[in-house]
């Protein structure tokens, strides 16, 4: 049974935190994160905030043009994916991501439905905008007993 948190996230602000002060120390090389929800609902805020707290410091900026980029030189590599223009399994793994995916953190936006073959264990984020136009809502599902554990200890705080 995957276990599911959700997170309620008022601000563009409390977005960035929940990445940088919640996510991102739960984070391990080979982790494969996959963000969706509709276009402008904060997925790469998310990741930037991921990105901080993972102590890179290049600016973490959407990769939509170039679909996906390595970020270096903090605690693990983070790997920025934007699958918006990718149509299918195969654009997918026509991009290599397995080559960095067991020494990175690899986050995908839109990818849902396109790369959970890369690994067994995955954490699905799912976000979603509220009436009142600025909170996000954050359904986070883990796939595997590491993400089950991980969940349990965020659920915890
Ligand atoms: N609670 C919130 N969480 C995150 N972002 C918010 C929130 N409230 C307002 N925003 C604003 O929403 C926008 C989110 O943009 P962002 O690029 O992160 O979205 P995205 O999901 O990556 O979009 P795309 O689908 O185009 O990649 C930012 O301008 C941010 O300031
Ligand atoms: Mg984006």
């Amino acid at each position: 049974m995957p276990l599911s948190l959700m997170v309620n996230l008022p601000t563009a602000t409390s977005t960035h935190e929940f990445g940088r002060d919640h996510l991102a120390p739960l984070l391990e090389p080979g982790d494969l994160i996959i963000a969706s929800g509709p276009l402008g609902v904060g997925k790469t805020a998310l990741v930037q905030g991921i990105g901080a707290g993972l102590r890179i410091e290049e600016r973490v900026l959407s990769p939509t043009f170039v679909i996906s980029r390595v970020h270096r030189g903090g605690r693990v590599p983070l790997v920025h994916v934007d699958a918006y223009r990718l149509g299918s399994v195969r654009e997918i793994d026509d991009l290599d991501l397995d080559a960095d995916l067991a020494e990175s953190v690899t986050v995908v936006e839109w990818g849902e439905g396109l790369v959970e073959h890369l690994s067994a264990e995955h954490l699905l984020i799912e976000l979603s905008i509220q009436p009142d136009l600025e909170t996000r809502t954050a359904i986070l599902t883990g796939s595997g007993p590491g993400w089950h554990q991980r969940l349990s200890a965020i659920m915890e705080l």
